[in-house]
């Protein structure tokens, strides 16, 4: 037997003052993408905001149905809208928040799994590491360089892999 480690690197940021003018503009697009958020059921709204080389900004927002796991995350929403309009796109950066009138968010929302093996795979498919701002308004700012960072044990098949 072997214990073995993963030595996990990000950056933790008080809030959006510490952060350069591009990271806190892209955090601001995430939370304006929360005013599209569809979700009448959690009532926990999600936005994402992703920067394209070449400095657009595309906006993405978590969208529930009735059909629960009919729904899809914020980050989904946003990865896929790109991946569908723009296939050669490359993606530097990626800025997510969330809000809800529930309770008080204290700490930076983090992405799901689902959404996290997504990112791994544009980032293979763009063959460049994203950033990944998570947001907390009015808090902590996490900022993560490649998604090993966040899912160290990725799913990969190299067989399958075009
Ligand atoms: N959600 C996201 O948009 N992103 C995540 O990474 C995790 C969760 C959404 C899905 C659902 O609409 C709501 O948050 C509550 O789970």
């Amino acid at each position: 037997m072997n214990e073995r480690n993963f030595s996990i690197s990000y950056q933790s940021f008080k809030g959006l003052e510490e952060l350069s003018e591009n990271d806190k503009a892209l955090c601001l697009k995430a939370e304006e993408a929360l005013n599209t958020s569809y979700s009448p059921y959690s009532r926990f709204k999600v936005g994402a905001a992703l920067q394209l080389k070449g400095g657009q900004v595309v906006l993405g927002s978590n969208q529930e149905n009735v059909a629960y796991p009919s729904g899809l995350c914020a980050e989904r929403v946003a990865l896929f809208a790109i991946g569908s309009s723009d296939p050669n796109a490359v993606i530097e950066s990626m800025a997510i928040t969330a809000k809800t009138d529930n309770f008080v968010i204290e700490k930076p929302v983090t992405s799901c799994g689902a959404c996290l093996q997504v990112m791994a795979e544009v980032e293979q498919k763009q063959k460049q590491e994203i950033e990944v701002l998570f947001y907390c308004i009015n808090g902590e700012i996490i900022k993560v360089k490649g998604i090993k960072n966040l899912l160290p044990f990725v799913f990969t098949e190299v067989r399958l892999v075009v």
